[in-house]
């Protein structure tokens, strides 16, 4: 790998949470960086954050689900800064818990469409920028602890965040040494998607937390470190495997 500080990042669900503070992290070490999301507000205030202090990013507005946006942010990238170096598909939604027979097939399309067919088109589309150097391309894949167990989630972000670590050692397989790839599965993050949880279901949330060896909740900026080690050469030896960035939520 590049280093990070000279390393090209494009970020998907940049806008906010654990994308924005990816974005933050990497463009604190001096990487450029391109954030994309479908919020154009929350980009704009990432990319005047990083403006701000004297890194270097661009914002594209755009749905990781739809082929077209995509290849819009590809070519954005590379038109940019020449090639992507790494890749982060972090943007994602939630489906509020719903069970098979609350989840109709209108959220099971949206659910794995944004979570998981996203990450196959973005990462076919971003193939050549990522694998054109010498240097091998990355990739970190924000999965879930509802990617390995049953309960993080309902039955379509499950199977969504399931699917994605298969996608990530499928890639693995396929590509490397060429291209690195991991996932990560974050527990309980405090973010956009989880703050109706805390604000409307405090007791709940509390004794999900206490059940967790960290007893509390964590910061997007605590995943986000995660995946800048994975990016960076400290993981040159890490090809497919699904980190846990859980507070302990997997470990009985
Ligand atoms: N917060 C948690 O507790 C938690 C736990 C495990 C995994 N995750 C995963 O982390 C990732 C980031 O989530 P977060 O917690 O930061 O939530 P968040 O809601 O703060 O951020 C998600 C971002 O994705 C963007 N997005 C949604 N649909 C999109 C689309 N179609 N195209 C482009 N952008 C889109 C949203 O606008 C938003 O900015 C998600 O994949 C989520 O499943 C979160």
């Amino acid at each position: 790998m590049v280093s990070i500080a000279d390393s090209v990042l494009v970020v998907t669900g940049g806008a906010s949470g654990i994308g924005r503070s990816v974005a933050l992290e990497f463009a604190d070490e001096g990487a450029s960086v391109v954030v994309t999301d479908v919020d154009e507000d929350g980009l704009e205030e990432v990319v005047d954050e990083i403006d701000a202090d004297g890194g270097e990013a661009i914002s594209v507005v755009g749905d990781v689900a739809d082929p077209d946006s995509v290849e819009v942010i590809v070519d954005r990238a590379t038109e940019a800064y020449g090639t992507i170096d790494v890749l982060c598909n972090n943007a994602g939604v939630f489906d509020d818990f719903a069970s098979l027979e609350e989840a109709d097939e209108a959220l099971w399309d949206t659910i794995v469409d944004v979570n998981l067919k996203s990450v196959f088109l973005l990462t076919k589309e971003a193939l050549p920028a990522l694998t054109d150097g010498e240097s091998e391309g990355v990739v970190v894949n924000v999965s879930s602890v509802a990617g390995k167990v049953a309960g993080g989630g309902g039955v379509a972000y499950t199977s969504s965040k399931h699917g994605l670590i298969g996608f990530t050692r499928q890639l693995s397989y396929d590509y490397g040494p060429e291209i690195r790839a991991n996932a990560i599965c974050p527990g309980f993050i405090e973010t956009r998607m989880t703050e109706d949880l805390i604000e409307e279901t405090p007791d709940e949330v509390d004794e999900l937390v206490q059940a967790t060896p960290a007893r509390r909740y964590a910061d997007p900026a605590e995943v986000a470190s995660v995946v800048r080690f994975l990016a960076s050469d400290e993981a040159s030896f890490m090809h497919g495997a699904a980190v846990d960035v859980d507070g302990g939520w997997l470990v009985d």
